[in-house]
């Protein structure tokens, strides 16, 4: 993590220690543990990058970034809910410490918290960017879940669900810092395209990182995608060589309830799944800083480092304790 990004995050932690709070205790309770548990902090530091590349003092944009945050908080809720995931950030769920009907409802409270703060407090188009994005986020996830075990899900359909659930909030984030910042016109599109190909590869990253990664370092449960019949990249890498054979055990994983998945994983493996799907979010990533361009070489800096510290990230660092 550079310099840049530990400022960053201290600005943002600090704003939620000192200015965030609902009139729902339990809210502020479940979203105060996930914060002070980890979580990288992404998506608000890309828009503080956003805006501070454009020339605007991240401490004027602190206020939308959170927002980002809340946002992606509020769909974790939910997430873990529907993948039935009992941990995240190194601490139990929402959903697993008060159970899912209190979890359910506290993501709705937050996300409708979070949109009226938004339509109260920013112009046109903001709301808007913010409501869209999180319909995305919703269809994508529809799309995933419409096609668990499906093993036709070619790169093309897995981009499509990624581009929406994942990538479309770091789009949101670095166009907010943007537009908030007044940037010229003609950055904002460059903007949202470096953010767009980041959250790609960012996804890209994770669903490698849930076959190779470390559960210690990540605090959320590892090898959970396959369980869940989720087909990823690596997988759908993998299967472009499978023999008839081969694709029909690995059929037989998915409607197998209690099936190994320690064959199908040496079988990504065998195969290269997690080095062509890494070779992806590397290209995604050169995607990103290619739609860069119109920004000038000092304006682009800050912006190179923070992608390529996605390549190199562990598993999911929990990040530094902090107390909000
Ligand atoms: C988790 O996002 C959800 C995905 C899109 C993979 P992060 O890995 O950014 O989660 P935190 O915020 O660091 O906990
Ligand atoms: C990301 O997908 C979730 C959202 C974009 C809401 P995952 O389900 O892969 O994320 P993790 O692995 O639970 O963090
Ligand atoms: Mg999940
Ligand atoms: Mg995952």
């Amino acid at each position: 993590v550079s310099e840049t990004q530990s400022r960053l995050r201290l600005l943002i932690d600090d704003y939620f220690t000192t200015s965030f709070s609902t009139e729902n205790a339990l809210v502020n309770e479940a979203v105060r543990r996930m914060l002070t548990a980890g979580g990288k902090r992404l998506r608000p530091q890309l828009t503080l990058l956003a805006a501070e590349a454009v020339g605007a003092r991240a401490e004027d944009h602190v206020a939308i970034a959170t927002h980002l945050e809340l946002i992606h908080v509020a769909t974790l809720i939910h997430d873990d809910i529907v993948d039935g995931a009992d941990e995240r950030r190194g601490v139990t769920t929402v959903g697993a410490t008060f159970g899912n009907r209190i979890g359910v409802l506290a993501g709705d409270y937050l996300f409708a918290w979070i949109f009226a703060t938004v339509t109260a407090n920013y112009p046109a188009p903001i709301p808007h960017i913010l409501s869209r994005t999180l319909a995305a986020i919703c269809d994508g996830e529809v799309l995933q879940l419409r096609s668990l075990g499906d093993l036709r899900i070619d790169a093309a359909q897995y981009t499509t669900i990624v581009a929406k659930k994942t990538a479309s909030l770091f789009a949101a984030a670095a166009e907010c810092g943007a537009r908030c910042a007044g940037a010229d016109p003609r950055l904002v599109p460059a903007l949202t395209a470096f953010g767009e190909h980041l959250g790609i590869a960012f996804q890209i990253l994770d669903d490698i990182l849930d076959l190779t990664g470390d559960h210690a370092i990540a605090g959320k449960p590892i090898g959970h995608d396959l369980i869940e019949g989720k087909v990823t990249l690596p997988l759908i890498m993998a299967l472009e060589t499978a023999t008839t054979e081969e694709r029909a055990q690995i059929a037989a994983f998915f409607t197998t309830s209690e099936a190994e998945q320690a064959p199908v994983v040496a079988f990504i493996h065998e195969r290269g799944g997690i080095e062509q799907a890494r070779r992806r979010a590397e290209r995604c990533i050169e995607e990103a800083e290619q739609a860069l361009a119109p920004l000038t070489q000092a304006q682009r800096m800050p912006l190179l480092t923070f992608a390529q510290t996605l390549l190199s990230r562990p598993p999911t660092l929990q990040g530094d304790h902090v107390r909000c």
